[in-house]
């Protein structure tokens, strides 16, 4: 099969051998990936505990071609899409030591062809796409937990997304406002926040501009009950400042590196609680997908590129111009 395999002095498409099916298994012709920013982290070689070579690519919707015992004959010629959340363990307040996230080790959704085992599979959501579906799970799965178990979310707080370009942002935008949160934004483009109102956002604002800090405050008429932020850096000490008395920040990224100087009088003196997520549980990842399906929710593409520009399709999610997914097509389907 074709597969996008990263070395450690190459990353290109690549004919490779398909692995023996194993019992418990199915292959799963893979017709559309969706890239995040892990594959791009892990391609810089800025993540922990890269092995190399790797297939990478968490996002998959495809067609169960093969399964490796006879008792999961059912899941044959299924459309699903994968939860790529493998191994979470017993507690779902957080993960075991076993856990791994499909695409890197384990071979990923970047080929033509992926193994992973059958309790990974989900049948594709009838309202949308091959290439939607291929959108939703790792960044559905990390909004969902993020807002719904780690955030608590009530219906009619206000809420803050930050950089709601990003993939987990813009999901967050959408299920936050089908619950019937009041939802604002930050982004670093005029145009997208713009998007993010036709998706529902009351507004929000540049966190390019200086004083960004005051124009949330004025525009949201006050603070906010939830904050979920994927970008920490210097600004995580204005959304300690932009947190309601005894409200709640959700954090599931740091795409601007540490915080310097974490501002620990507010947090304290606000009575603040500072929460950390990461993907999420079965049981989360079908709620998700009941989510998703009972409000007809459609993720954002941004892109689509067929597998020999995949290249490409990495280069625009490193520009920060994308709105959404980005979106690998493999195979007609
Ligand atoms: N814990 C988990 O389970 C989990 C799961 C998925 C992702 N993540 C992490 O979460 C982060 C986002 O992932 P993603 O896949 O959603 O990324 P993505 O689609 O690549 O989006 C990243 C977004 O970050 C925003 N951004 C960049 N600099 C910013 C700043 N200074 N302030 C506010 N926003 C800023 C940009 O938003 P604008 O375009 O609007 O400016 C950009 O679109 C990454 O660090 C990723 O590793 C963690």
């Amino acid at each position: 099969m074709r597969a996008l395999v990263l070395r450690v002095e190459s990353f290109r498409i690549e004919e490779v051998a398909l692995p023996e099916l194993q019992p418990g298994e199915a292959r799963v012709r893979v017709l559309a990936a969706a890239l995040n920013r892990r594959d791009e982290w892990i391609r810089q070689g800025r993540y922990a505990r890269i092995q190399y070579p790797a297939i990478l690519g968490s996002d998959g919707c495809g067609i169960v071609e093969a399964v490796g015992a006879e008792r999961d004959r059912a899941w044959l010629g299924q459309v699903v899409i994968i939860n790529p959340s493998i191994g979470w363990g017993e507690n779902p307040r957080a993960q075991g030591p076993a856990y791994e996230i499909l695409g890197m080790p384990r071979a990923g959704t970047l080929a033509e062809y992926v193994h992973v085992p059958v309790d990974r599979l989900v049948e594709k959501p009838p309202h949308v796409t091959v290439e939607e579906a291929a959108a939703l799970p790792l960044a559905g799965l990390t909004a969902y937990r993020a807002l719904f178990t780690q955030g608590q979310l009530q219906p009619c707080q206000k809420v803050l997304i930050t950089g709601i370009g990003g993939g987990v942002a813009l999901m967050a935008l959408q299920f936050a406002v089908a619950a019937g949160a009041q939802v604002f934004v930050t982004s670093g483009r005029p145009e997208k926040v713009e998007r993010a109102q036709a998706l529902g956002a009351i507004g929000g604002v540049s966190y390019r501009h200086p004083e960004w800090e005051r124009l949330l405050r004025e525009l949201a008429d006050g603070e906010f009950d939830l904050i979920v932020d994927g970008t920490g850096g210097e600004a995580f000490n204005a959304l300690l400042g932009l947190t309601a008395p005894a409200g709640t920040i959700v954090v599931y990224g740091a795409t601007a590196g540490a915080v310097p100087s974490f501002n620990l009088h507010r947090l304290f003196w606000r009575q603040l609680r500072v929460v950390g997520t990461t993907m999420g549980t079965d049981a989360e990842f079908a709620a998700m997908v009941h989510f998703v399906t009972e409000h007809r929710l459609v993720p954002v593409i941004d892109s689509v590129f067929p597998f020999e520009r995949v290249g490409e399709a990495f280069e625009r999610l490193r520009s920060d111009e994308h709105m959404g997914k980005v979106v690998v097509r493999i195979a007609d389907g």
